[in-house]
């Protein structure tokens, strides 16, 4: 089908290094490894060198800033897909005195463009209320990762009669958090 991937043109993982690509990391691979697309797949046609191409690479770990300039920390993404991290909100619905909070997330395995679907939760460490969020981790076309994320943001209300109003939901986009040397 047409913009599919063939089944034979499926990665395996190789011992190349990290230092000789950008994209190292993929879930199907163990750390340290990279992808190999299969020489003359259309994977591999449109890579940077012969018989070894590195398709665009989106990593969720790392630290990242969105659109109302709240800032995220991810660690490190496990086999199985499981990561933790930290979230600082630059916005809050409380009138709380915001606070780092934890979140906890899973990302899908099997994602072979290795633009992985992912989700997670923010457990507000100074409200009530519990955010998740779901997205996508893209490489744009400048070759830069971004988060594409939609967010249901749940408060807490003191009867059922207002579970109508309790929920709030948005999108947010998040590009990598640089350093000041980067
Ligand atoms: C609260 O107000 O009770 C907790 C903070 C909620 C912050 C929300 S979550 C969705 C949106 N994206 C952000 O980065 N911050 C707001």
């Amino acid at each position: 089908m047409p913009g599919e991937e063939e089944e034979g043109e499926a990665v395996c993982c190789s011992d190349i290094g990290v230092s000789q690509g950008k994209a190292p990391w993929h879930p199907l691979c163990t750390p340290g490894t990279a992808m190999v697309w299969k020489k003359g797949s259309r994977r591999d046609m449109r890579g940077v060198s012969p018989g070894l191409s590195l398709p665009p690479q989106c990593t969720l770990t790392g630290r990242w800033t969105n659109d109302l300039g709240s800032n995220m920390t991810i660690m490190a993404v496990n086999e199985k897909g499981e990561f933790l991290g930290s979230y600082h909100t630059a916005v809050t619905a409380s009138g709380n005195e915001i606070k780092v909070s934890p979140l906890q997330g899973s990302q899908h395995r099997t994602n072979k463009d290795s633009q992985a679907t992912f989700g997670f939760t923010v457990n507000w460490s100074f409200s009530d209320s519990v955010t998740v969020f779901t997205g996508q981790c893209f490489v744009d076309e400048d070759g830069k990762e971004v988060l594409r994320t939609m967010w249901l943001l749940r408060s807490n209300v003191d009867s059922i009669k207002d579970d109508w109003k309790a929920t709030m939901v948005g999108t947010n986009v998040f590009t990598r958090l640089r350093t000041k040397k980067e």
